[in-house]
């Protein structure tokens, strides 16, 4: 369900569940965790691309899966949390190709990426509050830092949806293209083929500490695993799982 390729030193993980609109497994946030964490020690991977189907990046996490830890809380040893914490501490550049959908930590890995390429029919969105959850994967520190209070609030606490263009002005996105597959690809060729050294080094000055980012991920995981547990959250995945209209 994670299609892995390496091919001139760019690494490819494309997300391949496209009947449950590519929604999260964690098997799928396994083998991807797994592709950036040795990335990180591997010369032959300069660059990763992360992408999806036509039409679709993602739908986020796999919600019956989110309703398995619903009763236990603890978030710390999931692959979820390992995926977060490998893209968190990912060492290479990342560039993402996104068309369509894009949802939950969908729109939130985004804001760990270097170059993002969307698509004219992009959708970002992060029900979170509607689901009875928080902001994830960094995303309350990441979210205001990269688009400013006002509208990282839209996102990730009114859950609006943003098109493409709002998410290009917002800084989320670098460009928008028609072919976000063929872009990705051409941009990750590029750093690939730049001096890795001096590469990774700049990466490293462009982000600054990152100890700040990671405490806080482990604190939003603390609080979304309590929140899976939350009359308003089981209410918002049942009604999910079961099609009934929420609320
Ligand atoms: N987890 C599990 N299954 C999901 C899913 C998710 N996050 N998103 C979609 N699916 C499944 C659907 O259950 C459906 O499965 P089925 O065919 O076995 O019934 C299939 O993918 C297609 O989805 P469907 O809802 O029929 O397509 P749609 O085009 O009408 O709507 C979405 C697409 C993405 C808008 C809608 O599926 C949705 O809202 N998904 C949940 C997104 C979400 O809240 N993610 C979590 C964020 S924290």
């Amino acid at each position: 369900m994670i299609q892995k390729s390496l091919e001139g030193g760019v690494s490819t993980l494309r997300m391949d569940r496209a009947d449950k609109k590519n929604a999260l497994t964690g098997d799928m946030y396994t083998v991807m965790a797994e592709a950036l964490e040795t990335g990180n020690t591997d010369d032959a991977v300069r660059c990763h691309v992360i992408c999806g189907q036509p039409g679709v990046f993602t739908a986020g996490n796999d919600i019956a899966d989110f309703l398995k830890y619903a009763g236990g809380g603890d978030l710390s040893n999931t692959p979820v949390l390992r995926f977060l914490r490998a893209i968190a501490r990912n060492e290479k550049p990342l560039v993402a190709a996104v068309d369509g959908l894009a949802i939950g930590v969908g729109t939130t890995l985004l804001m760990h990426c270097d170059m993002v390429f969307a698509s004219p029919s992009a959708i970002f969105k992060t029900p979170f509050v509607d689901l009875g959850l928080v902001p994830e994967a960094g995303s309350s520190v990441l979210g205001p830092q990269i688009m400013g209070h006002a509208r990282a609030f839209e996102l990730l606490c009114l859950g609006e949806t943003f098109d493409a263009e709002r998410a290009e002005q917002a800084g989320l996105v670098n460009w928008v293209v028609e072919d976000v597959d063929a872009a990705a690809t051409e941009c990750a060729r590029a750093i690939a083929a730049k001096p890795p050294q001096a590469m990774a080094i700049s990466r490293r000055l462009l982000r600054g500490d990152r100890t700040a980012l990671n405490d806080t991920i482990e604190e939003e995981a603390r609080i979304f695993g309590e929140r899976l547990s939350s009359p308003e959250t089981i209410a918002a995945f049942q009604a999910f799982m079961s099609k009934k209209p929420k609320g």
